[in-house]
């Protein structure tokens, strides 16, 4: 086997590996290299996204979603189930195939596409005229030299600084998504996505649930309407949500962990919580790379430093995902790795920051597109809205899950979509619509004259398009 390649891509998460598929399909010798280990020590490649992010939490989304239906939502539909229980350890196995289903399909997928995989951690060793020699740390330890490296080593959760993760009491990611007992007196610090989406989890298998949030304003990157309106819902879900907290101390016990802040009134508070889990953002992961040694430039927030088109201060370097600028989320990750293929291929690739949906996977979901309606106001765009509330949608009714709206925003004069912002059932789906809309650069009419299948959630879609122009048909 050749040690010499055209491309190698540090990293397998979501940025890493499609990078990797990606020069493959244009004909590059590849290689990807990562380094996290399953439980029995072996390769599990897909980074955060496959092992302790999205797919692990989407599987405990579903299945604790499941569970309540079955214990609430059902007796409605005229289902009634006696002797409802909890098997969190079948639940919990359950997440883990996913995820097993999910590494062996990476594994699969690189085998397929002529992608030679390496499992340990790669450091920069040095330069010459070859290339890049990246240094394998593994099982087997052997020196690689590639003429592009494509660095896609991830994020890792920021923990507060007098708080280190233990994963027992003091839950990153990795320790929430595998609590064995359901906690009686589950505290969340920070009450952003992983907050809601992991409160949401541990609520609906019973945990007393509370969010402390530093900031004053619920779900700030949100349009303020529907922030709003989702902070209504899961109050009423029973999530006990504080905003404009300032985290003290945390005191880890033997069995509990005190938490002291000071509520928004500036009230000093004390609370003792089974499991705490912290959630207050990532930091870029550089860590083992090398990046001092060989001259690599990072940005003063220790993110690797690139332009525009994901390139680095060292020619023939790249970076792409969480361990450079922009959102945090494996298919912006994913977008920045084909595009950076396309480039070293000589190809034109692009990534479009503009219209990358956002999704939070609550009940009901968020999920957004372009621009929030403060932040039209801030830069003085003249734009006209239109709401729909999945209230009036007849397949919404027939779900039995009429919460939430769809909201247009457009440009006052050209009727240019600007942002589209939901909240309710199955939003994560129906912001395709909107993304190819916006990347198509559609006018809300457009949409409003598109004939949507009925009954859908997707005529709400249609409806809020035609409430721009104040003609919504069934509202
Ligand atoms: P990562 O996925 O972090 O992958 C980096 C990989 O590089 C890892 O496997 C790491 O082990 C490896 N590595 C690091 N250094 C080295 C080295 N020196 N040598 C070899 N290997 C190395 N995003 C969404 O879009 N949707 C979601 O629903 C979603 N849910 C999430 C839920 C949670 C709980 C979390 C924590 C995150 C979630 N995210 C979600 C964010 C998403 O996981 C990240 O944006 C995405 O994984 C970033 O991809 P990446 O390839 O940049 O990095
Ligand atoms: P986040 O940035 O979404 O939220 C962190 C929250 O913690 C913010 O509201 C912040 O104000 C608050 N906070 C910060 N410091 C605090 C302190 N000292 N005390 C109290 N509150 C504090 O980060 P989170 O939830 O950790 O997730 C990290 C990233 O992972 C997300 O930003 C997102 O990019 C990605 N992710 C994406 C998901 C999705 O797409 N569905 C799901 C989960 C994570």
């Amino acid at each position: 086997m050749s040690k010499n390649f055209d491309v190698i891509v540090i990293g397998g998460g979501p940025g890493g590996y499609i990078a990797a598929i990606r020069a493959a399909q244009l004909g590059f010798n590849t290689a990807c290299i990562d380094e996290w280990k399953n439980a029995a020590g072996g390769p599990a490649p897909g980074g955060t996204c496959t092992n302790v992010g999205c797919i692990p939490s989407k599987a405990l989304l579903q299945s604790s979603e499941n569970y309540e239906h079955a214990g609430h939502a059902f007796a409605d539909h005229g289902i009634e189930v006696k002797g409802l229980s909890l098997n969190l350890g079948q639940m919990l196995a359950r997440k883990d195939g996913v995820v097993k289903q999910n590494n062996d399909g990476i594994l699969y997928l690189f085998k397929k596409n002529k992608v030679t995989f390496f499992h340990g951690r790669g450091s920069f060793a040095g330069s010459d005229g070859n290339g890049y020699q990246i240094k394998l740390a593994g099982a087997k330890e052997e020196t690689l030299t590639g003429k592009h490296i494509v660095i896609a080593t991830g994020s890792n959760p920021r923990a507060l600084p007098n708080a280190a993760f233990d994963e027992k009491l003091i839950l990153s990611n990795t320790g929430a998504l595998a609590i064995d007992t359901v906690p009686k007196k589950l505290g969340i610090i920070g009450a952003g996505v992983i907050g809601l989406e992991m409160g949401s989890v541990w609520r609906r298998l019973g945990a007393d649930v509370t969010v402390l949030e530093a900031l004053p304003a619920f779900l700030g990157a949100v349009d303020e309407q529907i922030a709003k309106e989702a902070h209504k819902m899961f109050t009423k879900q029973g999530l006990k949500i504080s905003l404009g907290v300032k985290i003290g101390s945390i005191t880890p016990g033997k069995k509990e962990v005190t938490v002291d802040y000071a509520d928004e009134k500036g009230i000093a508070q004390k609370v003792v919580f089974d499991k705490l889990i912290v959630s207050i953002g990532r930091v870029p992961n550089t860590i083992g790379l090398n990046a001092d040694g060989i001259g690599l430039k990072l940005d003063e927030r220790g993110f690797i430093a690139v332009d525009g088109d994901c390139k680095t201060n060292l020619p023939n370097v790249w970076a792409v995902g969480d361990v450079v600028r922009g959102p945090m989320l494996a298919h912006k990750a994913e977008e920045e790795g084909v595009a950076v293929a396309e480039r070293i291929a000589g190809q034109h690739g692009h990534v479009n920051f503009n219209t990358i949906p956002w999704v939070i996977y609550t009940s009901p979901e968020i999920a957004w597109v372009g621009k929030t309606e403060q932040q039209l106001k801030a830069e003085g765009v003249a734009y006209k809205a239109g709401t729909f509330p999945f209230l009036a949608n007849g397949r919404a009714r027939a779900l039995g899950d009429t919460s939430g709206m769809v909201k247009f925003l457009a440009d006052a004069k050209s009727d240019e979509i600007l942002g589209v912002h939901i909240v309710g059932p199955m939003a994560s789906e129906l912001i395709s619509e909107a993304v190819v809309a916006m990347e198509f650069r559609a006018s809300a009419e457009d949409i409003a004259r598109i004939c949507h299948a009925h009954p859908s959630l997707s005529e709400a879609t249609k409806e809020a398009a035609l409430a721009v122009d104040k003609r919504a048909l069934n509202f």
